[in-house]
């Protein structure tokens, strides 16, 4: 790694942003010169904060280096706020939360006074950022301040998920920049273990300062297997057990790290970035492990050589993979209107809109909340038939079957309901001809580029593997996660490539490597454990599975979530059904008796519908 140097003029004007349609490496003209200023100081204090971030910074492709400087040192700064212990614990917190308010008012204005704020904002802005999704990570340092305690590996692995979106703002910069460092679905695992890896990592290296500040960010089942090591690492003292602590600690933080599958199929200089920060932790576990008594004084850090050793080559190999794939860096970008700026409402990109009211006008039925489901999954069945009905070719079935899908999600919207998922494409439906697939695929993948569901309240999530579908398709429907990931009013799961028993035969593999690895007793496994390890764990168990096309089967889906749903089974075709439909099975799932399994509550012979729902069967009165 280079020793600390001030950046030149030259560095600078070719990892600056360029301007839109010009080529990345030339200096942007005209540039706002505090910009650049704002630039410069972040890269400057990503260096003196951590020269091993600031060495795999350099390995990225030019555009993207600023962006990450003015991330990384967003979070320094943040940090650093929550450090300063010549403040009390209020006084700290306050400091936090001040410099976040701010952040939030220099966004809907887009520029600030403060330089890490200002490249953040131009980062955030230009290379349209979510940083809401940083909200969880700054209530950690906020916890921080107020020193922290784990009970248990659970809850530490808990504390590191905060650090998940700071990385996720890096993916999506390489996204934007159009080298996604593609993660598949199921290396999603990898990924946080190895997120725990390097929190791990930098725990073990930072023990010495963080010791002389009273915090010990260890879980206590960790500390508890060598009972006096806690005592002697709090009295700064260096005992057999501290050393054997820390030893099996940097094994088991080697062994996070060390996550070959979760670079597979990735651009080769995204992988090259991740191969080579596995790298350096793990000769950062070394020096760890070689500094003995020294750990509780002093940070230790790998010798310059060891650091050359790794990062020589990688400059190379990165130097060459970003040279085979030109990247475009976006020009700066205004914020997006606010509702205290209405003369700027044209500009908006972000405002969320009602639903489409239905045709004919209908209004969704009242239900009252205790007889609302809270998960509503459909298996959209008889697009083929409808097709032929029509005389049309079964595509054509296939795309009317969108339009029906967009109908549920405004229905659901307008009743209320919370989670809505439906069956696009099973595991089972690759035996069908490669021309419907293909259909059926691409039409959902063009749903997804220029779809209606864009500015709804809705969260989009994607179930089922990666395997076989289109690169092109996964790609969308990450997007489309990451970029509704906080709406709130409705969750819509898509299953694409879903089938129930390859969920669950994923899930219990996902256990016995968790058992292997010695992460999870076996023997204690419960319920709880594997619907924690499917790949939603929160989402909820379906109340009410609807079929239609005249069908009576479940066909492989949602056999973990679905066991007690109550089951609706209607004659029409799934390009025939509309909104109304929606409404009329969750008003019927309203007059059902629900018992999971207990007593009834009133006699069997008759059920009581609620005063508000009209009752249609024989033995209500009219
Ligand atoms: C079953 O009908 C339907 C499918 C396998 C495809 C369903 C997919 C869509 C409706 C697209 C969804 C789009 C979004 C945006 C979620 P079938 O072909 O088995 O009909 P058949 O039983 O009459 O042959």
């Amino acid at each position: 790694m280079r020793a600390t140097t001030k950046p030149t003029t030259a560095d600078l004007d070719a990892a600056l942003p360029a301007q839109r349609g010009r080529p990345a490496r030339r200096p942007p003209t005209g540039e706002d010169p505090s910009l650049r200023a704002a630039y410069r100081l972040c890269r400057h204090t990503t260096r003196v904060h951590d020269s091993g971030i600031h060495a795999l910074i350099q390995l990225m492709p030019t555009v993207l280096r600023p962006p990450c400087w003015a991330l990384w040192a967003a979070a320094s700064v943040l940090d650093d706020l929550a450090d300063q212990r010549d403040a009390e614990q209020a006084e700290r917190a306050a400091r936090v939360e001040a410099w976040t308010q701010a952040l939030q008012r220099d966004l809907t204005v887009g520029t600030s006074t403060d330089p890490v704020r200002h490249a953040l904002v131009d980062t955030a802005l230009r290379w349209r950022l979510d940083l809401s999704s940083l909200q969880g990570a700054v209530t950690s340092t906020l916890d921080d301040v107020r020193d922290r305690r784990f009970a248990d590996w659970a809850e530490w692995r808990a504390w590191c998920e905060t650090l998940v979106p700071w990385v996720d703002q890096v993916r999506h910069l390489f996204e934007q920049a159009g080298a996604p460092m593609t993660l598949r679905l199921d290396r999603q695992q990898d990924y946080k273990r190895f997120i725990d890896g390097a929190q791990l990592t930098d725990i073990l290296t930072d023990l010495g300062a963080d010791l002389t500040q009273g915090l010990l960010l260890l879980p206590q089942e960790a500390l508890d297997t060598y009972p006096s090591a806690e005592d002697d690492l709090r009295q700064g003292r260096w005992s057999p057990a501290t050393a054997a602590l820390i030893r099996e600690l940097t094994a088991l933080a080697r062994q996070w790290l060390t996550r070959p599958a979760m670079t597979t199929g990735m651009h080769p200089g995204a992988a090259t970035v991740l191969n080579t920060a596995a790298c350096l932790m793990r000769a950062q576990l070394d020096a760890v492990d070689g500094a003995g008594p020294t750990l509780l004084k002093r940070a230790p850090r790998p010798s310059l050589a060891t650091r050359t050793r790794i990062l020589a080559p990688a400059r190379l190999r990165s130097g060459l993979a970003w040279s085979l794939t030109p990247l475009t860096a976006p020009g700066p970008r205004r914020p997006a209107v606010t509702k205290s700026d209405p003369s700027r409402a044209a500009e908006a990109d972000t405002a969320l809109q009602p639903p489409p009211p239905h045709p004919g006008g209908a209004r969704p039925p009242q239900i009252t909340l205790d007889q609302m489901p809270a998960h509503v999954a459909v298996i959209m069945d008889g697009n083929g038939r409808w097709a032929q009905q029509h005389r049309l070719p079964r595509p054509e079935g296939h795309r009317a079957g969108t339009a029906a899908a967009h109908e549920m999600v405004y229905g659901a919207l307008e009743i209320g309901l919370r989670h809505l998922t439906l069956y696009a494409f099973s595991t089972e439906n690759w035996k069908r001809d490669t021309g419907e697939i293909t259909t059926i695929l691409e039409a959902i993948r063009r749903d997804l580029d220029d779809g209606p569901l864009r500015d709804l309240d809705v969260r989009q999530r994607w179930l089922g593997h990666p395997d076989k579908l289109p690169d092109e398709l996964v790609q969308a429907l990450l997007r489309e996660e990451r970029r509704t990931r906080n709406r709130t009013a409705l969750t819509l799961t898509v299953c694409i490539n879903y089938g129930g028993r390859d969920e669950i035969t994923r899930t219990a593999a996902a256990l016995a490597q968790e058992a292997h690895a010695g992460d999870i007793d076996p023997h204690l496994i419960g319920e709880d454990d594997f619907a924690r390890h499917l790949p939603h764990p929160d989402m909820p168990d379906v109340d009410l599975l609807w079929r239609t096309g005249n069908e009576q089967r479940t066909s492989n889906f949602l056999p973990w979530h679905a066991t007690y749903a109550e089951l609706h089974f209607t004659p029409d075709h799934w390009p025939d059904v509309d909104r109304r439909d929606l409404w009329q099975a969750i008003t019927e799932y309203s007059r059902r008796q629900r018992r999971h399994g207990a007593a009834p509550l009133v006699s069997p012979e008759h059920h009581r519908p609620p005063r508000h729902v009209r009752c249609d069967c024989r033995s209500c009165p009219p």
